[in-house]
C-alpha cells in the first residue's frame, strides 16, 4: 500500500506484518544508539491542523530514528489563517520535496482526499480525522494488546485471536473507537462497546461488534478495557454529561477495576481527564498501560513509516551482539 489511511484498509496479514516489524523496531529503542539510516534522505512533514500531544511527538520520534528529515507544521501560525486550502497547503509542502504527508484533520475524510485527489504524489498516513479514524493508534493498542495479552516473543506472527476486548465511553465521537473495532475484529478478537446511549453513533449496529449498557458486566469477562476520554470539544454544550453521573456509571475506579479478571489490562489512549472516565488510583496502577502505550507508539510509526518509505532495505541490522 502506499498510504494508510483507515484501520479497515488492512488486512490480517498487513496488520500482523506491521506489529511484527514494530517488534524489530523496539529492539533499536534497547540500543544505546537508538537511530536507523533507513530513510536517511527522504523527508517527512508532520501537518497538525488539530492539537496533538502523543501522536505528533511520537510521529517526529520515529522519523528522526529513522534518519529521516523532518518538517513540522501546525495549522496555528500559518497561512491557514488566512483562508489557505488544504489543497494549497499540501502542493506548498511538496514543492519543497516531501516524500511523506503525516495529517491530523479536524474533518473526516482529509487524509482520504489528500491521499486521492492527485493533489500531491507524496505518501499519506493518517495521524487522526475528525471522528474518523486514527489507524496508528489502533496499531499501538493491537501492539500493547499482543505484548501484555499473548507475550512479546510468544506473539511474532500472531493476531488476537478469541481475546475479548471492552471500549467504554463516548464511541459517537471517537475515531479511536472507529479503527479499534475495525482493526482489533480484523485480529480476530471479540469487541464490546459500553456507552451511555447518548453516545452510541447511529448505525453501529452495521458494526463487527457487540453493544452493551452494562460496564460490570462487560468488565468481568474482559481481557483488556479501553477508557474514552468525552470529546466536549465536539459536542454542544447542552449535550454534556454531569461529570458525577457519568463516572459513577461509565467510569473505572478502583474498586471496579478489583472486579476484573486478575489478568486483565486497563488501556487509555489518552488525553485522560482523571476523575471523569478513569480515576487517577486507576491511571496510576499497575494494571494501566497509557504511558506504554505512547512507547509503543514510536515502534508502530517507526514500522509504518518503514513499511511505507522504506523500499527493500532491511527493517533493523543485527548489532554485533544479537548476531551472536
Ligand atoms: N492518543 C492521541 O491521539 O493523543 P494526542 O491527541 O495527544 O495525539
Amino acid at each position: 500500500q502506499r498510504h494508510l489511511i483507515s484501520a479497515a484498509d488492512l488486512t490480517r496479514d498487513d496488520a500482523v506484518q506491521i506489529l511484527d516489524t514494530a517488534e524489530e523496531m523496539a529492539r533499536v529503542a534497547d540500543r544505546p544508539i537508538k537511530k536507523l539510516p533507513t530513510l536517511r534522505g527522504r523527508t517527512v512533514v508532520n501537518l497538525f491542523f488539530e492539537d496533538s500531544t502523543r501522536t505528533r511527538i511520537s510521529f517526529e520520534a520515529a522519523e528522526k530514528r529513522l534518519s529521516a528529515d523532518v518538517i513540522n507544521f501546525s495549522a496555528k501560525g500559518s497561512s491557514v489563517s488566512k483562508g489557505e486550502s488544504l489543497k494549497d497547503t499540501a502542493q506548498t509542502l511538496e514543492a519543497m520535496g516531501v516524500d511523506a504527508v503525516v495529517i491530523r484533520h479536524g474533518a473526516s475524510g482529509a487524509p482520504y482526499r489528500l491521499a486521492n485527489s492527485g493533489w500531491i504524489d507524496a505518501a499519506v498516513i493518517n495521524a487522526g480525522d475528525g471522528t474518523h479514524q486514527h489507524p496508528t493508534q489502533a496499531l499501538l493498542d493491537a501492539f500493547t494488546m499482543r505484548r501484555r495479552l499473548v507475550g512479546r516473543d510468544a506473539g511474532i506472527g500472531q493476531d488476537l485471536a478469541g481475546k475479548r476486548i471492552t471500549i467504554v465511553g463516548d464511541v459517537l465521537h471517537s475515531r479511536v473507537a472507529r479503527s479499534n473495532v475495525d482493526l482489533l475484529h480484523t485480529l480476530g478478537a471479540e469487541v464490546t462497546l459500553v456507552a451511555p446511549p447518548t453516545l452510541v453513533p447511529v448505525g453501529v449496529e452495521t458494526w463487527p461488534c457487540e453493544v452493551s449498557y452494562d460496564l460490570d458486566s462487560a468488565l468481568s469477562k474482559t481481557d483488556a478495557v479501553m477508557m474514552l476520554r468525552v470529546q466536549r470539544e465536539r459536542m454542544n454544550a447542552a449535550f454534556f454529561p454531569t461529570e458525577r453521573e457519568y463516572s459513577r456509571r461509565y467510569g473505572l475506579d478502583g474498586e471496579r477495576m478489583a472486579r476484573m479478571p486478575e489478568h486483565a489490562i486497563v488501556m487509555h489512549p489518552g488525553p485522560m481527564v482523571r476523575g471523569m472516565e478513569i480515576t487517577a488510583e486507576v491511571a496510576d496502577s499497575e494494571r494501566c498501560t497509557a504511558i506504554e502505550q505512547v512507547a509503543n507508539g514510536v515502534s508502530i510509526r517507526m514500522a509504518v513509516l518503514y513499511l511505507l518509505l522504506g523500499g527493500n532495505e532491511p527493517a533493523v541490522t543485527p548489532t554485533r551482539t544479537e548476531e551472536k
